[in-house]
């Protein structure tokens, strides 16, 4: 099976970084810039995207100019080159300092990351996030162990549901993660209770920076043909 190739962004303030991003944004992205009120948010958008285009760049062998993107319906975008739906799954996503851009060949694609300064309310969260099985870890862990399970928990389950595209519009608390990644293992396989034919890997990808995770639908490289839809 083909790898996901994940990807760090640097989302440090830098003008010239960012004036050179601005730089890789079509018409549309553009407008999107400038709708945004703050800086760190504007800034994190045009970051990312322009890495986005740069990879997608070579990754398809095409020009930046060719590349646009769609809209699935809760918004997970899909790249088209020169007017048609490229095969590639790829997916973003950002969190102060930090973003990660996952691609790959073929097979959905979600990415999900969480700078760890953020402090969550756990006990009110895990309620509408986590399974029984995951709240009785939670309840369980000690110390800085409590908040670092939760973060792993949510990125795993975010990068999920933005696999599949669904995003939040699907309940989280729905599905648990496997045992063996909630006590540490950092890749496993998954399966929604509800879908159990597709397979996806599953890759905890953390470090003291940020919390974060990958996941990628497992197809047999001689199956079906290459995605044209992530
Ligand atoms: C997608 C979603 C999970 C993003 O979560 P987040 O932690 O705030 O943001 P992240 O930084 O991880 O990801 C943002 C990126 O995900 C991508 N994205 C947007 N919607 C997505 C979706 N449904 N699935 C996968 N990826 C999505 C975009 O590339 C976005 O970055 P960009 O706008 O800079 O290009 C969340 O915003 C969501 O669920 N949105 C859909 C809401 C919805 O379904 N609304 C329906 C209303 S009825």
């Amino acid at each position: 099976m083909a790898a996901a190739t994940v990807v760090h962004v640097d989302l440090t303030p830098c003008a010239s970084r960012e004036a050179a991003a601005w730089g890789w944004l079509d018409q549309d992205e553009r407008a999107r810039w400038k709708r945004f009120l703050y800086a760190p948010p504007r800034r994190r958008y045009a970051l990312c995207r322009a890495a986005l285009r740069a990879l997608l760049c070579g990754a398809l062998d095409a020009d930046n100019e060719q590349i646009a993107f769609t809209f699935a319906e809760h918004g997970k975008p899909r790249a088209q080159v020169a007017g048609r739906p490229a095969a590639i799954s790829f997916n973003v996503s950002h969190s102060g300092n930090h973003g990660l851009v996952a691609w790959a060949p073929r097979g959905r694609v979600g990415v999900d990351v969480e700078e760890r300064s953020a402090r969550y309310d756990i006990d009110g969260l895990s309620e509408t996030v986590c399974g029984p099985r995951e709240r009785a870890d939670l309840a369980a862990a000690r110390g800085d162990g409590r908040l670092h399970l939760f973060y792993t928990l949510w990125t795993l389950k975010e990068a999920l549901v933005k696999a599949t595209g669904a995003g939040l519009s699907c309940d989280v608390s729905r599905f648990e993660i496997p045992a063996a990644m909630r006590r540490g293992k950092p890749t496993g396989t998954f399966r929604f209770p509800q879908a159990p034919d597709v397979n996806w890997r599953l890759h905890n990808l953390g470090n003291a920076a940020y919390a974060a995770a990958v996941a990628h639908e497992e197809v047999a490289d001689s199956a079906a043909a290459p995605v044209t839809t992530p």
